[in-house]
């Protein structure tokens, strides 16, 4: 095969992915190939892919196959992300169009792998992937950066600790340049990512120990930056100076996602949560306490092995304690190779679609009723993108919801916004004055 000259990169999953699929296309940009405008027209097609759940990790080979073009040919395919972590050389034999397989912690070699055509690489090196990239250099209004990786809570239904490795922290002062180097590139919001960032832990320039709030705290004191977001917290990780940080640091978005699971204790046991339910709202009274407007976002799981409906109703009961700005949910999915996969009393499917309907109307509802509060309030709005109609552009408010604001300003702008209506999705706002450069 020749050399590739075009790319495309096709990221799936979580934040995470989005950032890596983000670093990848960087890595060959640097290499000198180009952007294609899509997979149809690029000569290496990397397909950055998801684990998570069943269908996650299916939908890899649909799409590989929906790769082919009409005279038969192929692009070289590169399967990276948590499936290839996952499946590794297995990814070839199932589909033999594949070139390349990368894991999330050896992406950095892609350009040499790219140059054999041929390879399979799922290491996790000792010497972090970072060291090896090139400095960022694109940036939108808004950039993700990941500050820690990998996770060693293993709950028993998920497949990231295998995916992603050890919880890993990356130094203070990679965490700061890299964000120096986004908001140069025109990052004004910076969204902080580990899939446990709040146990983020590292020494600062004084050798003094910090966690994720002290990072805060340095981010707060850089230039140009407007604001900053962290996801996905563990509720046992919420500690007293991140909390203290929400009712301190006016740059620090009122957001918080803080996955809760379930809402009985005993599911949660089961799952490996080692936080009870009463735990975790104690530490969202603190978190109200310190920030009262704060929009509350978490992940549920319905029909865990075991769970009745006494259980799921707990669940139901733990939503309307939390109220929810949004919340993601979805039904139980039984992943090779963890614990929870081979346990009894599996739910059947009809019961846990029948469940996960239920907390999806809950959980729109509690979405809905915190959208039409916002109604007649201003808002600030970071603008990312055009609207469908003319004129009209959308951005984020600081609880994370889309604000479609009519003859809106251009994108990077940060915008004082009267929200005149609220949907289930989306407000929409009228402009009222455009806020000077942090
Ligand atoms: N580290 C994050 C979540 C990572 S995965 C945390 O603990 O909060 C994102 C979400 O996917 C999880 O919060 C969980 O709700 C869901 N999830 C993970 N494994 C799953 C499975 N096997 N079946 C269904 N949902 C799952
Ligand atoms: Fe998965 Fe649990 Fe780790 Fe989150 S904390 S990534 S759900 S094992
Ligand atoms: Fe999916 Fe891997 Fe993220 S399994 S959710 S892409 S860490």
């Amino acid at each position: 095969m020749t050399r590739p000259s075009t790319y495309h990169v096709k990221s799936f999953g979580c934040q995470m992915n989005v950032y890596d699929g983000e670093r990848m296309a960087e890595l060959l940009a640097a290499e000198g190939m180009t952007p294609a405008v899509g997979a149809d027209s690029a000569d290496l097609v990397v397909l950055n892919t998801c684990h998570i759940r069943e269908k996650a990790a299916e939908k890899v080979y649909s799409d590989i196959g929906r790769l082919r073009r009409e005279d038969g040919s192929t692009p070289m395919i590169a399967v990276a992300g948590c499936v290839a972590q996952a499946e590794g050389a297995e990814i070839q034999r199932r589909a033999k169009e594949v070139d390349i397989v990368v894991g999330p912690q050896a992406y950095h070699r892609l350009p040499e792998l790219v140059a054999k055509g041929r390879a399979v690489d799922t290491d996790m090196p000792a010497a972090s992937k970072f060291d090896a990239l090139p400095a960022r250099r694109l940036s939108g209004p808004t950039a993700f950066l990941t500050v820690q990786e990998g996770c060693d809570k293993f709950c028993t239904y998920c497949v990231v600790p295998y995916t992603r490795g050890a919880e890993v922290s990356r130094p203070w002062n990679a965490v700061l340049d890299e964000a120096k180097a986004l908001v140069d590139a025109g990052a004004q919001e910076i969204t902080l990512l580990g899939q446990n960032v709040n146990a983020w832990e590292g020494e600062d320039e004084k050798g003094r120990v910090q966690g994720l709030d002290g990072l805060i705290r340095a981010l707060d004191r850089l230039p140009g930056l407007a604001r900053i977001r962290y996801t996905t917290s563990h509720p046992n990780d919420m500690r007293q100076g991140l909390i203290d940080a929400h009712g301190e640091i006016a740059k620090l978005m009122p957001f918080l996602h803080l996955p809760v699971q379930a809402g009985s204790d005993r599911i949660l046991k089961a799952m490996n949560r080692s936080h009870s339910v009463a735990s975790y709202l104690e530490v969202i009274g603190r978190v109200r306490a310190a920030r009262s407007d704060i929009a509350i976002s978490g992940d549920y799981i319905v029909g865990f092995p075991g769970e009745s409906e006494a259980d799921f109703e707990a669940t139901l009961e733990i939503v309307r304690a939390t109220g929810h700005a949004q919340a993601f949910s979805f039904k139980y999915s039984p992943r090779p190779g963890t614990p929870a996969a081979t346990m009894e009393d599996q739910v059947a499917e009809a019961v846990k679609d029948e469940r996960l309907q239920r907390l999806q109307a809950l959980l729109g509802e509690q979405q809905f009723a915190f959208n039409r509060a916002t109604i007649g309030r201003t808002a600030e709005v970071l603008i990312e993108r055009k609207g469908k109609k003319p004129g009209q552009t959308i951005g984020k408010s600081p609880w994370l919801q889309s604000v479609i604001v009519e003859d809106g300003p251009a994108i990077g702008t940060l915008a004082t916004v009267e929200i005149v209506a609220a949907g289930p999705n989306s407000l929409t706002g009228l402009l009222r004055e455009i806020r000077a450069a942090a």
